[in-house]
């Protein structure tokens, strides 16, 4: 396993996703283990893309419940249908915030973050987990993020 990732700091979004996924590919082919394949991935997306707040939320019975991050503390807990996470989870597709203020039900677990995306990865057409990521800026993400996170959501299905 790589000791380091490799990360251009200098690069625009869309080089630094066509980095970074190839590594967390290698990072996570030797391991089977979900909870330390998505501690690596939460580190390795932290520190690539410089993201204010990234993490997982595990589907536990008719929850969502906090795993994996990397940033401030956050919500412990999420249900169905809930904030940007629950509606991700409940509709079965990523949602891409550009302003959380006017995402209605949005929870803030931090009141620092201003935008915000959410993808699902699923088995057997079930959501096992999702994938937040937050910005402290406001309209962060695009289809650059969606269309990179998507098949980082893939790679993660699996390893389901
Ligand atoms: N804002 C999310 C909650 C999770 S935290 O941002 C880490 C939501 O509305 O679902």
């Amino acid at each position: 396993m790589a000791e380091e990732l490799i990360i251009n700091t200098s690069a625009d979004k869309r080089e630094k996703y066509e980095s970074l996924l190839p590594q967390i590919e290698g990072l996570i082919s030797y391991e089977d283990d979900l909870i330390a394949n998505l501690s690596n991935i939460a580190a390795a997306l932290k520190f690539g893309m410089n993201f204010f707040w990234v993490g997982f939320y595990i589907v536990k019975n008719d929850e969502l419940v906090l795993g994996p991050f990397q940033g401030p503390i956050a919500c412990t807990r999420i249900r169905m249908g809930k904030g940007v996470c629950g509606t991700a989870w409940e509709n079965n597709e990523t949602v891409l915030v550009p302003n959380v203020d006017e995402f209605p039900g949005h929870i803030a677990c931090s009141s620092d973050s201003k935008s915000e995306i959410v993808l699902c990865a699923s088995k057997d057409g079930e959501v096992k987990l999702i994938l937040d990521v937050d910005s402290d800026q406001l309209n962060d993400f695009d289809e650059v993020d969606k269309e990179y996170l998507e098949r980082l959501m893939k790679l993660i299905e699996g390893k389901i």
